[in-house]
């Protein structure tokens, strides 16, 4: 017998998606892929997605829904885990209640009437930046424990090998991780309370055969700063399913109402770039709630040029060194408040150091204003030191046991309580209305005792509050470097600090992988010190300052230990950067499939194609003698280009040929730019060549 189905339709021109669902069961996503013709029928879709059934099967396929059940004997893991109050686990099973069905936005109501639970799915769709927005609701009529709630659950594609994730550490952020699929499945849990350095919560699916720049590929995001878990899963029939969520357990209190956070989905028949720009875009055109439209300010960070080392004349002297480079905005990082000489007190304390700043921090903030620069400040607002005043007076307001391991010298504050929320609000508060503050540089150095999502949420209303009434300042979100980057933190903030790495070779790499998902705008690169801190290798200021300009750009070394070279390149790079900003921040960065290894390369393309600029980094030395030519993409075929090496002077001399970009401007067409790519001359590891590119 065949069945009929309901069925629901999303398109937003370069994807499809698909619901079906039978016999007033939870949907099932039959397709989801590249744009169908709309004449095509969705019943008849539903039908021809159905498996065959054989020898060692049930009588009929248990569904992969937007939540699989296991009471409908599904074979995977479940999208909810629940019980009731009492403990007892409880078998939800849903039956169709209602739909409403906008342009862009599908919302189907699901009930258990045994258990009295009600189940809300929603997809929205963006014609401009191609991501779907999908999330799930649980409501309990009476109060209920939640184990695990997942984000409408999708199929993962079949002509696919490998799935691409993402892991990193301090100092390393950003590794991408492939995985083969097989039976089983990958299980990727964030139990650190914060996105983490660990766990970023994304996932590329690349078809069979997909590189950077062309096949398919399906990615997702989970917008939450609370530690995700993702399952990855092939079911014993081979189909697969992919869920996302809040790490398990993280509702610590029986509750009426769960939601999940937004999942961030795409499909793209561009390669890897298809899914980086759409989640680039999406970020900065819709997630993004910018506090002015200026272009984005070269930065100054004073962290790495005297950490704790606070000095009135000092800090005034690097922060005219620093305008005369080019900066925009001074940062003052950790060390203004309390009795802060090093990492061992006084977080929370947040009131003006008077050994370090006796008239406060007044004649800082004029002397940086009339530099020209804006001001910013470094805050840790949800840590505290047991070696702090509010410890001493409110023991009971920070998170964990009294024995726990202190996480640098510090623990976190509870910020559920509204208590808590509300002092460090004050403190803040006092701060930003007393001096002319438009900058935080927000940390969270530690993880959390145990995940608890009402820690998050109370973050993100102290953020909220602090945002709604001050709301000129922009803030920066930075957790030992990137250890909270995510689209739920990033709707409340307005940069990313990438990595506490300010070495140039290991940026070049983190940059390449954290553009799968970030624009340009949002993502901080300072130019570091010679030697690196962290990493003690020595650079080029030229390779700094150009890896730097790939992104967010600014300084963070002491610029007193600048040789005359060296500040004369900073200059120029930062006034190339500010020259081509504007263009810059609503390009899209797309990855270069770069023949040799050890190029690690990327092209950002004008949002009118009509200039882009190609950033070819030389990470390693390469196997073979000759470089290997680069293929750019995304151009008109059918237009030509000017080509131009713009710091061709940097060729060593160990570079004897002619290259003709070592010449001059060439005039060459997209398709053979596309086909062929660019000869570029010999370089030295550690170097960056800089082409730019403008359409006829
Ligand atoms: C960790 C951050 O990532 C650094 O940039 C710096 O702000 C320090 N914290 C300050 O303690």
């Amino acid at each position: 017998m065949t069945d009929t189905y309901q069925t629901w339709r999303l398109d937003d021109g370069l994807q499809t998606l698909v619901l079906a669902s039978r016999r007033t069961r939870l949907p099932e996503v039959v397709y989801w892929g590249a744009a169908l013709p709309e004449e095509d029928d969705a019943q008849a879709l539903a039908a021809a997605h159905m498996l065959d059934v054989t020898g060692g099967m049930l009588d009929e396929n248990p569904d992969l829904s937007v939540c699989p059940e296991a009471v409908r004997t599904f074979p995977g893991q479940p999208g909810l885990i629940v019980r009731d109050h009492g403990g007892t686990p409880l078998l939800p099973k849903f039956c169709f209640e209602s739909d409403q069905i906008d342009e862009n936005a599908l919302t189907l109501r699901f009930v258990d009437e045994e258990n009295r639970l009600h189940l809300t799915v929603n997809f929205e769709t963006d014609r401009h930046t191609h991501v779907i927005t999908a999330t799930t609701k649980l409501e309990a009529e009476r109060p209920v424990h939640l184990h695990w709630l997942a984000a409408p659950v999708l199929p993962g594609p079949q002509l696919s090998d490998e799935m691409i994730d993402v892991s990193g550490r301090w100092c390393g952020e950003f590794q991408l991780n492939r995985t083969a699929w097989s039976p089983g499945m990958r299980y990727r849990e964030n139990r650190t309370g914060r996105t983490g350095h660990e766990h970023f919560p994304g996932l590329i699916v690349p078809c069979r055969g997909a590189t950077n720049t062309q096949g398919e590929a399906y990615a997702f995001h989970y917008g939450w700063s609370g530690g995700h878990k993702m399952i990855a899963e092939e079911l014993p029939d081979g189909r697969r399913q992919i869920q996302f969520g809040h790490a398990a357990r993280m509702e610590t209190k029986p509750a009426t109402l769960f939601e999940t956070s937004p999942l961030y989905i795409t499909y793209s028949r561009d390669g890897l770039n298809g899914c980086a720009v759409a989640f680039q875009r999406h970020l900065r055109d819709r997630i993004l709630t910018p506090a002015n439209d200026r272009p984005r300010p070269v930065h100054y960070n004073c962290w790495e040029a005297v950490y704790f080392d606070h000095k009135l004349p000092v800090l005034q002297d690097i922060a005219e060194r620093a305008a005369s480079l080019g900066a925009e905005r001074f940062v003052l990082d950790d060390g203004w408040f309390g009795l802060r000489d090093d990492d061992t007190r006084s977080l929370s304390d947040w009131e003006v150091d008077p050994r370090k700043y006796p008239d406060g921090l007044g004649p800082l903030v004029e002397h940086v204003h009339k530099l020209g620069m804006t001001f910013g400040i470094w805050f840790e607002p949800e840590m505290i030191n047991p070696d702090s005043d509010l410890h001493r007076e409110h023991p009971d307001w920070a998170l964990g046991a009294e024995d726990q391991t202190l996480g640098r010298q510090q623990k976190a504050l509870n910020m559920a309580l509204p208590e808590v929320r509300d002092f460090i609000y004050d403190r803040m508060a006092a701060i930003l209305s007393k001096y002319e503050i438009e900058y935080i540089k927000w940390d969270h150095n530690r993880v959390l005792p145990a995940p608890d999502a009402n820690q998050t949420r109370g973050s993100y209303a102290l953020i909220d509050r602090l945002r709604a009434d001050f709301p000129h300042v922009e803030i920066e979100t930075c957790a030992s470097g990137g250890g909270r980057i995510d689209f739920g933190i990033l709707k409340r903030t307005d940069r990313v600090w990438l990595s506490d790495s300010n070495d140039a070779l290991e940026r070049l790499k983190m940059q390449h992988n954290a553009t799968l998902f970030l624009p340009l705008t949002v993502t901080g690169s300072h130019v570091g010190p010679r030697k690196c801190h962290t990493s003690g290798r020595i650079l080029d200021i030229s390779f700094r300052a150009w890896v730097a300009a790939q992104r967010h750009m600014g300084f963070e070394m002491d610029p007193r230990e600048l040789t005359e070279h060296e500040a004369t390149v900073l200059t120029e790079v930062t006034s190339w950067w500010k020259h081509n900003r504007t263009w810059l921040e609503t390009a899209d960065i797309l990855r270069l499939d770069s023949a040799d290894p050890a190029v690690i390369a990327e092209q950002q393309l004008a949002a009118d194609k009509s200039q882009f600029v190609v950033f070819a980094g030389k990470a390693g030395t390469s196997a073979q003698i000759a470089p290997r030519p680069l293929r750019l993409t995304r151009l008109d075929p059918k237009a030509h280009y000017e080509v131009t090496l713009i710091n061709r002077t940097n060729a060593p001399t160990l570079s004897r040929g002619t290259p003709a970009l070592k010449d001059g401007t060439l005039t060459l067409s997209g398709a053979y730019l596309m086909a062929q790519g660019l000869t570029l001359p010999w370089s030295f590891p550690e170097t960056m060549w800089v082409i730019e590119g403008r359409k006829l």
